[in-house]
């Protein structure tokens, strides 16, 4: 065993077909490398076990329920490695917002997972990874469809449909950069998850907009082949303008959405939820990219990333 492991992990977003994936459409999840979280994990040689973090510094026994999920899946690698008779010391250190839509109780499983492995010089297989992240997820949020861990410890794009696919997109992108941006108001999940399925029952087009958005979706795979950037901007517009007839946006998301495209994006959406979170943007190059960010701080987004597009392992 060795005194100190490390493990990291990145965030992600959904590039298309969030909501519409409840109902069986497919979705295309992308891992954000450039924004990361940390875990490092030392054993401690005296005193009682202790965890650094932004929500909390202290005593291991004293962590916030916040953090109950991480607490269940920390108490699970140390009985799976056989690790329960030693006190250590977890340090996180994360870049990724919270509540954003852009999974950061997953990157934090999977970053501590990771170190814990590490720390035991054991080999973690991508199948016992997705298991262990899912303890905190089920803890965190319940019924987790397993999207969020499954992107963040990817290093592809992922292509996703409920209980049934969850497979690597083949991706051949040259110069085309997204850049996200946090419209500073927390994403609302379960709000417009309920919300839309009532509009299911009361408004007949819904079934209509959800199977467009399917359609849209569907258009992807082979644009991300093509490296055409443009369709992927107009397929992404496309995906933006449905969100909104589903009523999922907000007067933030369609001013910064507008802006993206004003200053050269070609393409921009909500991301996630909606009813706040993060906006989408597409361009076609990094400098463009730096122009979009910043001009999206001033109509209101509170923070930017920008994420290049060519990083990703393109085929097995
Ligand atoms: C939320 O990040 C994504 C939604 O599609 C809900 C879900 O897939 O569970 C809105």
């Amino acid at each position: 065993m060795k005194k100190i492991g490390f493990g990291a992990s990145s965030a992600k977003i959904i590039w298309f077909g969030e909501h519409s994936v409840v109902y069986g459409q497919p979705a295309i999840a992308l891992p954000l490398p450039a924004v990361k979280v940390s875990a490092q994990i030392k054993i401690r040689q005296q005193g009682t076990s202790q965890i650094f973090s932004r929500y909390y510094d202290g005593d291991w026994d004293q962590v916030p329920v916040e953090m109950a999920g991480i607490k269940q899946l920390t108490e699970s690698l140390r009985h799976q490695l056989g690790l329960t008779d030693y006190q250590f010391q977890l340090v996180i250190d994360s870049d990724i917002p919270a509540e954003r839509g852009m999974g950061s109780s997953a990157a934090t499983a999977v970053a501590i997972t990771r170190a814990f492995f590490d720390l035991s010089e054991k080999h973690l297989t991508r199948t016992d990874l997705l298991k262990a992240a899912n303890i905190a997820e089920q803890v965190t949020h319940g019924n987790p469809s397993g999207l969020d861990a499954a992107t963040a410890s990817a290093k592809w794009p992922i292509w996703y449909v409920k209980n049934k696919e969850n497979t690597k997109l083949p991706i051949n992108l040259s110069t085309a950069t997204m850049v996200i941006a946090d419209s500073g108001v927390k994403g609302k999940t379960s709000v417009a998850v309920n919300q839309v399925k009532e509009q299911l029952i009361i408004d007949p087009k819904t079934q209509d907009i959800i199977d467009k958005m399917g359609a849209v979706v569907n258009q992807v795979p082979s644009a991300l082949i093509a490296d055409d950037v443009p369709l992927l901007g107009s397929l992404m517009n496309q995906n933006h303008n449905l969100l909104r007839q589903l009523n999922v946006s907000t007067p933030q998301l369609d001013l910064m959405q507008i802006q993206a495209l004003d200053s050269g994006a070609f393409g921009a959406k909500l991301t996630g939820s909606g009813l706040g979170g993060c906006l989408i943007a597409i361009a076609p190059n990094l400098i463009i990219a730096q122009k979009v960010a910043n001009d999206l701080f001033q109509v209101g987004a509170s923070a930017t990333w920008i994420q290049p597009l060519n990083q990703f392992e393109k085929q097995d």
